[in-house]
């Protein structure tokens, strides 16, 4: 695995193999890499010819009150693990390669359409750092197929519709949740979960199932199921910040004759927020 800090070595590098025809793949994280990034990987691997993944931590869609200088940067395991699953290029800037005339000033990209809900909503600003910095990663990479997970399901849906909006040459591909044995949804915030929490912090995954369990046998009052699963997770012990039936394309809150639904939550442990969600197809 070859890796670049700059953005003229990767483009450099990148050049020859899209004159050469071959199909480049890019898997955007920031790092502290799991299972379910390296699936992220797996997937780009089966459906293009050279596999990119950047590690950035952007600090433009973090709050100011979140947690950017303690997320976890473990940069030598991770391209470790990059290099055992195949991905031929890693890039890695710093944030001067990222943001040369600093955040203040930096252009940004606005998706207007579902970005000031759900994890939008507690977390203002946070997808305009997202489109910006995903824009920018797309600019220097210029791939054709960017793989997303589904865990971060609003993420993907705004990246979609950014795509889509301003004409992106990139098929957005999307890869499956990774979950722990107890079904617990991987994710680089898990190490920030107590021991005492650990196993009760299921029941996120848990409310969302009986909310589906509940609307496949007939419930169609979402609103009241929403309120429901917020007891059972406030009897695990836990904060919830939402949890939500909504259509699965415009992410507004389900009405009862929808088709495709998902359920989508998010809580908070002592020193996390969790995210988790569940498609389902009414017939
Ligand atoms: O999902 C993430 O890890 C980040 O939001 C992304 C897409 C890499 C942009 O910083």
């Amino acid at each position: 695995m070859r890796i670049f800090h700059t953005v003229s070595g990767l483009r450099d590098a990148l050049k020859v193999h899209r004159r050469e025809g071959l199909r480049i793949g890019f898997v955007p994280t920031m790092g502290n890499l799991h299972q379910g990034h390296l699936a992220l990987i797996e997937q780009a691997r089966g459906s293009c010819d050279i596999v990119v993944c950047s590690i950035f931590v952007n600090a433009l869609q973090f709050g100011l009150n979140e947690d950017w200088d303690k997320y976890p940067r473990t940069y030598q395991d991770d391209c470790d693990k990059l290099a055992a699953f195949g991905c031929d290029y890693l890039f890695h800037p710093d944030d001067t390669e990222m943001y040369p005339n600093g955040l203040d000033t930096q252009s940004r990209v606005i998706c207007p359409t579902m970005t000031d809900v759900l994890c939008g909503a507690s977390r203002p600003g946070h997808f305009e750092g997202v489109t910006t910095v995903v824009t920018k990663l797309f600019n220097i990479v210029q791939p054709d197929e960017a793989v997303f997970g589904i865990k971060d399901y609003q993420q993907l849906a705004v990246i979609r519709r950014m795509a889509e909006d301003l004409c992106m040459p990139v098929e957005i591909t999307a890869a499956p949740i990774y979950r722990e044995a107890d079904g617990l949804a991987m994710s680089s915030r898990n190490g920030f979960i107590t021991e005492q929490e650990r196993p009760n912090v299921v029941v996120l995954k848990q409310s969302l199932e009986w909310i589906a369990e509940q609307i496949h046998a007939g419930e169609r009052n979402f609103r009241e199921l929403e309120k429901l699963a917020v007891e059972r997770i406030a009897d695990a012990g836990f904060k919830t910040d939402y949890i939500t039936v909504s259509h699965s394309k415009t992410l507004d809150p389900a009405a009862e004759d929808d088709l495709e639904i998902t359920i989508l939550g998010a809580m908070f442990t002592e020193a996390a927020r969790l995210i988790d969600n569940l498609s389902i197809r009414l017939d």
